[in-house]
């Protein structure tokens, strides 16, 4: 693949309503723009995790303080050492929740989920 493809195939990336075929749907979201640095399941491979911090997105430590207010202020602005990009511009507001719910359920710390029916 030549250089200018490459080239185009990021601005299309970068472009509002662009990923997912701007659909809502939070495992595409995660798939197309999360997976390469968290990886497809949410833990980073071991290397990206050394050398560029990547957090574990299943970790119990980050369960137990996740919430969708922080995965979507994070996605948002990015990181504070600007390691992780802000998706602010490149992300729709419904994707941003979507791809926070869906994190959310990676690591088990989601809302809660509805409550079993009542045995007979
Ligand atoms: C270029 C690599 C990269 C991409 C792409 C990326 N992240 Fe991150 N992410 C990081 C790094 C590095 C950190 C840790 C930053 C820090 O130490 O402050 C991080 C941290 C986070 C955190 C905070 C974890 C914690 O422990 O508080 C969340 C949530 C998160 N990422 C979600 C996402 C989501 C959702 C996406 C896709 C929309 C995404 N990231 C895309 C690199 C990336």
């Amino acid at each position: 693949m030549s250089r200018l493809w490459i080239a185009l195939l990021v601005l299309v990336a970068a472009c509002k309503g662009e990923v997912a075929g701007g659909k809502a749907d939070g495992a595409a979201v995660f798939a197309e723009v999360c997976a390469s640095c968290h990886g497809g399941g949410g833990t980073p491979s071991p290397s990206l995790a050394q050398q560029l911090g990547v957090k574990d997105l299943r970790a119990p430590e980050f369960a137990a303080r996740a919430s969708l207010e922080l995965v979507r202020n994070q996605v948002r602005n990015g990181s504070a050492n600007k390691v992780m990009p802000s998706f602010g511009g490149t992300l729709t507001d419904p994707q941003i929740d979507a791809v926070a719910a869906y994190v959310l359920s990676l690591s088990g710390a989601g809302p809660a989920p509805a409550p079993a029916p009542a045995a007979p």
